[in-house]
């Protein structure tokens, strides 16, 4: 099949790949160019384990291209995904501009029958005003050409998302026509597996389902982090209660991690986003204010406890920090807790040394050339003549490292961990003071 994709960002670009990589004809349009000239001159914009060998894969077999130019993208296509960004506006909802932008791009420039799918993560109602987008563009070309709307939304975890995309949980499907399911079953058959992934419902409660996801995987985060900081006013082990409630098949083990907070492009605004649809529509999601409140002021919980064991006035201070990320396997910063950290510390006079696997770039760009930041390129020279480390993205190359060197580069063996990622009574063994996140030290 002949698939456009509106928008080259980490969804738009994985989405890309991986149709391509099971024989359709993909073309990525994205309104950047300086992503398009990388992505054609052989290289990647973002850090995505896997995605740069099978973009190379599907680009050398002619399958994949890039283009900034509308109305060859808009040519191209049967189907037509728009998977551009709907970043918060000031109030918290979607900011749909650029949805609606590339709606009028395919009104404008469509010649033939099109499959219009919002990939996007977008509120409910939003595949009427792509409807009426497109609909008064034609109007004012005076053409009648016959096309449909669907909502396809994503569920790929980044870090994951090419596994996410090819091997998927489930393929939501919303639309409002018996061909426009066709044309999706049959593009999406080669990722069923052995069995059924498709979930096929109406455009609204498709639209819902994406929200709902992550507002709840949201939600159980935030009762973990919650009963994390009951657990240590009680005495007891966030670890130890995660094991006993997990293994009812009803809660189950998966996102019941309590750490330093959630981050990244989705959690925070998606939570956002469906807590302002619920009150415009007169059925606030109560439940999501404190989901909210709850992972602010975990965001600070680290900095609460370093608060109480260095004090207040930290001018002078040096702190060690591993990991920037939101999350490990991406360089994405968006609402990363690593950020609240650092700016919490310099507020208070302390400087900061780093180190990220992915993220270093990123956190440059985002913050420059400043006296109390630096960025090193190892984890062990990041604790060279600091008060203390603070744990804040869980990466694999954190869980096991080398305790008797950290504590000869350490000024003093405290480590403040926002990812629990070692066992107390070992690491206390080791002659460290141990400040984790709801566990018995
Ligand atoms: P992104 O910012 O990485 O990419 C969006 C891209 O769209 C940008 O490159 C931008 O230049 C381009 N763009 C904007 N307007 C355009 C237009 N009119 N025509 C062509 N290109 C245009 O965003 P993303 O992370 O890929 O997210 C896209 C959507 O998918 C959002 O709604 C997001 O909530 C959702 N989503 C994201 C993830 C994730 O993990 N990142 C997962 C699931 C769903
Ligand atoms: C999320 C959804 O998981 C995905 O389905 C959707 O398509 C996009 O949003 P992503 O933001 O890539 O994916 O990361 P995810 O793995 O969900 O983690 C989000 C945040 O929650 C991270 O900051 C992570 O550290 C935190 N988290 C996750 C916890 O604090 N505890 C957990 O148990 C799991």
């Amino acid at each position: 099949m002949k698939i456009t994709l509106i928008g080259t960002g980490y969804v738009g670009l994985v989405t890309g790949t991986c149709l391509a990589e099971v024989g359709n004809d993909v073309l990525c349009l994205d309104v950047d160019p300086r992503k398009i000239d990388l992505l054609k001159s052989g290289g990647i914009p973002i850090f995505e384990p896997g995605l740069d060998d099978l973009v190379r894969r599907n680009v050398a077999a002619g399958r994949l291209q890039f283009t900034t130019d509308i109305e060859a993208a808009v040519h191209f296509g049967d189907i037509q995904f728009i998977a551009v960004g709907t970043p918060p506006d000031e109030d918290g909802s979607a900011d749909l501009q650029y949805v609606t932008a590339a709606a009028r791009n395919i009104g404008r420039h469509m010649t033939g029958y099109k499959l219009v799918v919002d990939k996007s993560t977008v509120p409910v109602g939003t595949a009427d005003r792509v409807r009426a987008a497109i609909r008064e563009e034609l109007g004012s070309r005076g053409v009648d050409i016959d096309f449909s709307v669907a909502s396809n939304p994503e569920f790929l975890k980044e870090g994951a998302a090419i596994e996410d995309f090819m091997k998927p949980d489930r393929i939501v499907i919303g639309t409002d026509n018996e061909q426009a399911t066709q044309l999706l079953r049959r593009l999406y058959a080669p990722f069923q597996r052995n069995h059924e992934r498709l979930v096929t419902m109406d455009i609204r409660s498709a639209e819902l389902t994406k929200y709902a996801a992550n507002a709840m995987l949201a939600t159980r985060i935030s009762f973990m982090n919650e009963l994390a900081v009951l657990a240590e006013k009680l005495g007891a082990d966030i670890e130890l209660v995660r094991q006993g409630i997990g293994s009812d098949p009803r809660i189950g083990y998966h996102f019941l991690y309590a750490g330093c907070g959630y981050g990244g492009s989705c959690f925070p605004k998606d939570v956002q986003a469906l807590r302002r649809t619920a009150e415009e529509s007169g059925a606030p999601l109560r439940v999501l204010n404190a989901v909210e409140e709850a992972n602010e002021a975990q965001k600070s919980v680290l900095i609460t406890k370093l608060k109480a064991r260095f004090g207040e006035a930290l001018a002078g201070r040096r702190f060690a920090l591993w990991g920037l990320a939101f999350k490990p396997n991406t360089d994405d910063m968006r609402e990363a807790p690593s950020r609240v950290m650092m700016e919490a510390l310099w507020a208070m006079g302390a400087s900061v040394t780093a180190y990220d696997p992915a993220a270093m770039e990123e956190t440059h760009r985002i913050y420059g050339d400043r006296p109390d930041l630096t960025l090193v390129d190892t984890p062990m020279k990041a604790l060279a003549d600091a008060d203390a480390l603070l744990i804040v993205t869980e990466w694999k190359a954190f869980r096991s490292p080398d305790f008797a060197a950290m504590k000869s580069l350490l000024k003093a063996p405290v480590i403040f961990d926002g990812r629990n990622l070692y066992d107390p009574a070992t690491i206390q063994r080791e002659g460290f003071e141990y400040y984790p996140i709801g566990r018995r030290v």
